[in-house]
């Protein structure tokens, strides 16, 4: 028995990089898994069924389960049809990872309203879409054990030059696993995020991650985490996020000072005795 047997995993984005590593994994640990992917170039340009024909074929010759769903996650019909699709398959979902991704790096006075609004359609609409679509499947479904995987990066949780959109859309993936984890727990679903590095198409142009090679970056490394926190092991995980930096695992939480509860003399702050008091009130 594989820690997934009997288990629906439906993962966006799996025909590529990191979602396909994770398709793989979850195959192998006995899940019925949903491929999802667009088949699109690294900026979302275009589209190719094969990316997720070809990793459905993949999971199917090694003896898994899988079916493929080429809709995008970004758009309402898109989601609903890959919920659908797993329910129509399957009779039931236990697991959503969203990781479908695209990049349009600009810098912030150069970047198109067009750079701004896909980045952020693709990562932080359609990762709303796809839980609001698997949390009403599981409201419906009743019982427990259910879980999401949210994608995150590093640029949204400490900011990075040329990724306004990107960083923007993680940040908010950071929130909507916060929100998710309060509203889904009556609902048995546990939601947590991961922020990874690994060596893909996305990151291809990186020389320092290009310098340490794909065993020490490679996307297996990521998928590991991805299945912990997706099961009962994780049971007692959830809004939580970490990172993954090849086989280098760590958390990252926000932080919150301790703070001043008055000004110095009582009434209300004053812009000078903010300035004199910022040791005393900031996070050191
Ligand atoms: N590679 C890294 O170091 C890194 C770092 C931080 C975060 N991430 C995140 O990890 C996730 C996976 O990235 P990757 O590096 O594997 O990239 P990738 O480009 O190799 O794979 C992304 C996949 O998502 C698919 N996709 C894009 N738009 C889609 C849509 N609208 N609907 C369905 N599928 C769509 C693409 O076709 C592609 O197969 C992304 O969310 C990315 O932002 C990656």
């Amino acid at each position: 028995m594989g820690l997934f047997s009997g288990k629906v995993v439906i993962v966006t984005g799996s025909g590529n990089g990191i979602g396909r590593a994770h398709a793989l994994a979850f195959a192998k640990a006995g899940a019925c898994v949903v491929v999802n992917d667009v088949g699109g170039a690294r900026d979302g340009a275009g589209k190719d069924q094969r990316a997720a024909d070809a990793m459905v074929d993949e999971i199917k010759a090694a003896g898994g389960e899988a079916i493929a769903t080429h809709t995008s996650v970004s758009d309402l019909d898109g989601a609903d049809m890959i919920l659908w699709s797993a329910l129509n398959r399957f009779r039931k979902v236990d697991v959503l990872v969203n990781n479908a991704g695209i990049l349009r790096d600009r810098a912030l006075t150069n970047m198109s309203t067009a750079e701004w609004d896909s980045v952020i359609d693709v990562h932080l609409k359609g990762s709303f879409l796809m839980s609001r679509a698997f949390a009403r499947a599981i409201k419906t479904q009743g019982g427990g054990g259910y879980a999401i995987v949210n994608t995150t990066s590093v640029s949204g949780l400490r900011g990075n030059f040329g990724q306004a959109n990107y960083a923007a859309a993680k940040a908010g993936i950071y929130g909507l696993t916060r929100v998710c984890s309060i509203e889904l727990e009556k609902l048995g679903c546990r939601v947590n995020a991961i922020a990874p590095v690994a060596l893909t198409r996305m990151t291809e142009d990186v020389p320092r991650l290009q310098q340490m090679g794909i065993e020490q970056l490679g996307p297996q490394h990521i998928s590991p985490v991805a299945l912990w926190l997706a099961s009962d092991l994780a049971k007692d995980v959830n809004g939580r996020v970490f990172g993954v930096h090849g086989p280098k695992v760590f958390e990252y939480r926000m932080s919150q000072s301790e703070g001043l509860d008055a000004p110095p003399g009582g009434g209300e702050w004053t812009p000078e005795q903010l300035a004199a008091e910022l040791p005393r009130f900031a996070l050191t």
